[in-house]
């Protein structure tokens, strides 16, 4: 199951694990796109099911549940939001978006993986939790999204201590030309960071290799880094 998977790096690791043999769930909240999407997975010869929906809403993580069919290897958590845009300084963080950033980030999914956990535990599957870079910098503007990341980072740590039939990894992706990058950077030309293709053989050597749980950034796994 991955979320998020209508665009940026969530297309491109649902896309990259279908070629892997993965058969899929995805979601995102614009059913149009995701549909597009599973359409050129299904084109390609993969396996999806899209259920459209808000991660952070109890009825649509039930739905996500209830697609699956008995069981689960794989759960990347990659829905996420940057938060208030342009980003602003804590000071002048208006508290119902900082409380909008934590519902996605952080509560989202970490009710997500206690809805599937069971099917996880299981399989001996695992987690992927997508985190950032501004989870452990202090980036001026990035308060806001870095404490939910860094929220996120933690619960994932904790998980990882108390789940050890399954993996849990939460990565840092690093820095992908995607709508939320150009979202937090406006006006910017960001055509020099990589596209999120770039870093999924990255992502794909967790699972294929079943490394440890654990923090990873998207840098050191590519096989070039090695
Ligand atoms: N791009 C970077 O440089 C970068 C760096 C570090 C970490 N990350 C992390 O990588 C992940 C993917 O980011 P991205 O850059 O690919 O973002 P993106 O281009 O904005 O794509 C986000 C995806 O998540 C979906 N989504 C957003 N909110 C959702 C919700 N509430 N429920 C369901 N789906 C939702 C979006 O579709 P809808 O809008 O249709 O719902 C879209 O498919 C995020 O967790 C982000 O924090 C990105």
């Amino acid at each position: 199951m991955v979320t998020g998977a209508s665009r940026g790096l969530g297309r491109a690791l649902a896309t990259g694990l279908a070629r892997e043999g993965y058969d899929l769930i995805i979601d995102a909240r614009n059913a149009a796109a995701l549909e597009a999407v599973a359409g050129q997975i299904r084109a390609a010869g993969g396996h999806v099911t899209a259920v459209a929906g808000d991660v952070t809403d109890p009825a649509h993580r039930a739905a996500l549940l209830a697609a699956c069919p008995g069981r689960l290897d794989l759960l990347v958590n990659n829905a996420g939001t940057l938060g208030a845009s342009p980003l602003p300084a804590l000071a002048d963080y208006p508290p119902g978006e900082l409380r909008a950033a934590f519902e996605a980030n952080v509560i989202a999914p970490i009710a997500l993986i206690q809805l599937l956990l069971p099917m996880l535990r299981a399989r001996g599957g695992a987690v992927l939790n997508i985190t950032s870079d501004a989870a452990v910098e202090a980036y001026a503007g990035w308060g806001g999204y870095g404490a939910a990341k860094a929220a996120l980072e933690q619960a994932s740590n904790v998980l990882a201590a108390e789940e050890l039939a399954i993996r849990v990894w939460w990565a840092d992706p690093g820095d992908l030309r995607t709508d939320m990058h150009q979202l937090a950077f406006p006006g910017e030309d960001i055509s020099d960071r990589p596209l999120p293709e770039a870093i999924v053989p990255a992502f794909l050597r967790l699972v294929t290799e079943r490394l440890p749980s654990g923090r990873y950034r998207a840098a050191h796994l590519l096989p070039a880094a090695r």
